[in-house]
């Protein structure tokens, strides 16, 4: 389980620069405050990643997982709103399914109980989350399918790499 809770640690430490990032560049007043609401939860769920692995399980790339988290949010904050939700659409849909999986395999495991319902509550959020962005938004275009699916790729590859550095 070691590998996934470091990936989901580089995660949630990802997901609160995402929110910081939409917050650095955001000018709509809105965005801010969604940002602002999603931000907090994405802190509370690191709290729980953080008192769960000791420093020394934790990725080493923790620094790129902050900067590459930061510019996803920070990027589309410069396009505007939708670009925002997109994005946040792109980024909880994932998370879900990545929360899923390891839920899953903890399925049948008694002495993982309490894990498995660490991880039930923060896929629970990430779902809000991610409802939270597509009530927010119309059916995408081009482009807007085009960077959520960038964005997909993004989170898959930076599991792959934080599960293993
Ligand atoms: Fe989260
Ligand atoms: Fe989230």
């Amino acid at each position: 389980m070691l590998p996934e809770l470091r990936s989901d640690h580089a995660g949630e430490t990802g997901a609160v620069e995402i929110y910081r990032g939409i917050i650095a560049l955001t000018r709509d007043p809105a965005v801010r405050e969604f940002a602002l609401h999603h931000l907090e939860t994405e802190r509370r769920h690191l709290e729980w990643m953080n008192r769960l692995l000791p420093a020394h399980e934790r990725s080493r790339l923790l620094p790129v997982w902050r900067v590459a988290g930061w510019v996803t949010g920070a990027l589309p904050a410069l396009f505007g709103a939708r670009a925002v939700f997109r994005t946040v659409d792109a980024v909880e849909s994932f998370v879900d399914l990545h929360y899923t999986q390891q839920i899953d395999l903890l399925r049948d495991r008694e002495q993982h109980a309490a894990l498995r319902a660490l991880l039930e509550a923060c896929r629970a959020d990430e779902i809000e989350h991610r409802e939270d962005a597509r009530a927010r938004l119309g059916r995408p275009g081009l482009a807007g399918r085009a960077w959520a699916a960038l964005v997909g790729a993004g989170s898959r590859g930076g599991v792959y790499l934080a599960s293993r550095f």
